[in-house]
């Protein structure tokens, strides 16, 4: 795995995100492959480094890579906002918190869960192999209606209701193939030659919704923000709009700078308990993008801890 997944912005995470003291603690909310972990561990020689990942694979496969570390690396196998939420007692609080959010290379590679709309895998895409809904169960089981609003909310397909049509016609289905199929079919001939393929955001829907991502990201950072030392700070690394909209406007929130009509604005535009780093996302260099494609849609947002309480 350690090949197959490469750590977006390794560099500017270690410049954005340095531990108040030498013993400090930093947690790592997505694990991985542990490349962010390593460089942390490695970058700064006294910390430690608490690694959350619901990827029971992904945890093992860190624990080893990073095993020379020995007692400064601790892995935990859990959802993040649960473990941000309810954090155990004998960890100190923690001056960095990382977010590297979304899935790895490995999972569309490696994993044979189905993330990959070119793998002929069954529909699974769970994190979490305890869990019972699966991708195949959203796509065979729910109501029409409702598959139409997780493919809009999560997906923001504008072909949504026509691709749940579709879907729901052509149940049972079994594979990723068949869904990518059934997409292409049902979309419009001008879709079709679009800058990516017709089915991805379908496949990006289906994937959040069986992970509960969105949710997730916004209890863990609400969390981290409640959870970090006064002066320690947060950096999410996003993927797509939807990831990258609930991490800004948190933070804004969290910075007293959201519009006044917002929820809690208020509270927090007389008590911030952040100071925003990165008004604008910082996204990979020139150089990273000729080395790693994939990371062209990586936006990191940083924001330091300033007192005040949630
Ligand atoms: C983009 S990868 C992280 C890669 C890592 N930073 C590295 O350098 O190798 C995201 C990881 O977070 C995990 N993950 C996603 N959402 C999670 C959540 N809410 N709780 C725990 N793990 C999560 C996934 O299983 C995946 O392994």
């Amino acid at each position: 795995m350690q090949e197959i997944h490469y750590s977006v912005m390794k560099q500017e995470v270690l410049t954005h995100l340095v531990p108040l003291s030498n013993s400090g603690t930093v947690v790592d909310c997505t694990l991985g492959a542990g490349g962010h972990s390593e460089a942390l561990l490695a970058t700064y020689p006294g910390i430690t480094v608490i690694g959350i990942d619901r990827d029971r694979g992904m945890v093992d496969h860190a624990r080893h890579r990073l095993a020379g570390f020995g007692p400064r690396f601790t892995a935990l196998c859990e959802w993040f906002d649960d473990v941000l939420s309810d954090y155990p007692a004998q960890f100190p609080p923690p001056q960095c918190i990382l977010m590297d959010l979304g899935i790895s290379t490995y999972h569309y590679e490696g994993s044979k869960r189905g993330f990959s709309l070119h793998s002929e895998e069954d529909l699974d895409m769970r994190l979490d192999l305890d869990q019972e809904l699966t991708a195949g169960q959203v796509v065979n089981t729910c109501r029409e209606q409702d598959l139409a609003d997780i493919l809009y909310q999560y997906g923001e397909e504008r072909y949504s209701r026509r691709i749940a049509k579709a879907l729901c016609e052509a149940r049972p289905i079994r594979t990723a193939k068949e869904v990518r199929d059934v997409v292409y079919r049902c979309v419009p001939p001008g879709y079709r030659r679009g800058r990516i393929h017709p089915a991805t955001k379908t496949f990006q829907a289906l994937r959040i919704e069986v992970n509960s991502e969105l949710p997730r990201i916004r209890r863990g950072i609400e969390a981290a923000v409640e959870l970090l030392c006064t002066g320690g700070r947060i950096g999410v690394i996003s993927f797509h709009s939807l990831e990258d909209r609930i991490t800004k406007q948190m933070f804004r929130l969290f910075a007293g700078r959201a519009p006044a009509d917002e929820q809690n604005s208020q509270h927090y535009r007389d008590n911030p308990s952040l100071r925003l780093i990165t008004r604008k996302p910082i996204t990979p260099s020139r150089e990273e993008l000729h080395v790693n494609q994939a990371s062209r849609s990586a936006k990191f947002r940083v924001a330091e801890k300033i007192g005040g309480s949630i």
